[in-house]
């Protein structure tokens, strides 16, 4: 914890970004950056625009739009990921990437930052790239025992050379309905629900548009429950889970219009209604994907709860979720005693905190 009079930490928060949820982030950042304790923190605002452009920013971007970020277009371009950009200033203590998606919360950016070696708040690139990926994720859940929808998996090519083998695999192994979906994206874009076999190849063309592997997965009446998952300061202990919230979409499942067209496209509730025990399934569900993927830093855990069989699964998880004031991430918290000011504190200190180990690791092999 910094003491007053001690030097202010300079935070730099990376927002924007080259993925269908960029303007999700102008808002997320645009939380985080008002949000952030002044008295602790200097702030430089760095945004990555749409063609992948660096651009810094100052606070004067929160005071002309506070509640969704704009990308500075005067300031100086950033050549990645060089910092100072001049001399005068001084260099970054810890970067706050805030962005969703491809590119932004897959480890790319993240394996960019360990090159430079700043600290950065959240997952590291492993379980940034594994937890981009739905079927990898499974994967590796599955094998930690953690209950995941059944799915199939189909590539790009093996469509394109033999519709109808990828077709009667989906029937023999899933049914109908199902539920097709990239495996790398988010925001459900591309993702469909599937009632019969005719409309199996029209959502699987969609779908590989956005990602060259694609999930058919078995539908169930669910209700969609979400855990936010913070790491422990105390290394080696297990990860902190929130109360779960959930989400019941208006629409006939969480899509993309549902999501950010639709004023009204979803209700959260928080606390979910769950009892005693089913909140302890979900909990653990959640604290158990953050460790089975190797998360660090925060995560927000997507499960459905069968409503015919009562039984919970993993959906997803994200390592980078929305952080605005109203998303689910930090409300979770706030609602299990973590108001924002003081989450955004903790995320700093454990980002700064995996660097300091990191840095102690040996590196006496070097010549
Ligand atoms: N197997 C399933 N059974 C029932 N509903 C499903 C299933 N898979 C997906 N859905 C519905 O589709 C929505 C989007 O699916 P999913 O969460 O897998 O996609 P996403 O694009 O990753 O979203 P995110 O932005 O959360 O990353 C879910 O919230 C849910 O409403
Ligand atoms: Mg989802």
């Amino acid at each position: 914890m910094m003491s007053s009079g001690k030097k202010k930490l300079r935070v730099g928060v990376l927002y924007g970004g080259r993925s269908g949820e960029h303007e999700i982030s102008l808002q997320s950042a645009a939380s985080v950056i008002k949000n952030l304790d002044t008295s602790r923190y200097d702030i430089l605002p760095i945004g990555i625009d749409k063609q992948g452009r660096w651009h810094v920013g100052s606070m004067k971007l929160i005071q002309d739009s506070p509640k969704t970020l704009s990308i500075a277009q005067d300031g100086p371009e950033m050549a990645l990921p060089s910092y100072p950009v001049s001399k005068s200033e001084g260099s970054l203590d810890v970067i706050f990437p805030i962005m969703h998606g491809p590119l932004c919360e897959d480890g790319t950016i993240q394996g960019l930052l360990e090159l430079s070696e700043l600290p950065y708040v959240g997952s590291g690139v492993l379980a940034s790239a594994v937890g981009m990926d739905k079927d990898v994720a499974k994967r590796l859940a599955r094998d930690s025992g953690i209950p995941v929808v059944p799915y199939v998996v189909a590539k790009k090519g093996q469509w394109l050379k033999d519709p109808k083998k990828v077709g009667a695999l989906v029937e023999k192994e899933i049914g109908f309905p199902c539920f097709v979906k990239p495996s790398n994206m988010g925001s459900s874009v591309g993702v469909h629900k599937v009632k019969s076999t005719t409309d199996l190849a029209p959502a699987l063309s969609d779908a590989f548009k956005y990602d060259s592997k694609v999930l058919i997965e078995k539908a169930i009446a669910a209700r969609e429950i979400e855990v936010s998952v913070l790491e422990n300061a105390k290394e080696g202990e297990p990860p902190l889970v929130s109360i779960p919230g959930e989400i019941a979409p208006t629409h006939e499942f969480y899509s993309y219009e549902a999501k950010y067209l639709d004023e009204n496209g979803a209700h959260l509730m928080i606390p979910a209604k769950l009892d005693a025990k089913q909140v302890e399934q979900a909990q653990k569900i959640a604290r158990d994907v953050f460790t089975a993927l190797e998360c660090e830093g925060m995560a927000r855990v997507d499960m459905f709860l069968d409503k015919n069989s009562g039984k919970f699964y993993l959906n997803e998880i994200n390592t980078l979720p929305g952080f605005t004031q109203i998303s689910m991430y930090p409300k979770l918290w706030e609602a299990s005693g973590v108001p924002y000011k003081e989450l955004l504190n903790r995320l700093i200190e454990l980002a700064l905190e995996r660097h300091r180990r990191k840095q102690d690791l040996s590196r006496e092999y070097l010549p």
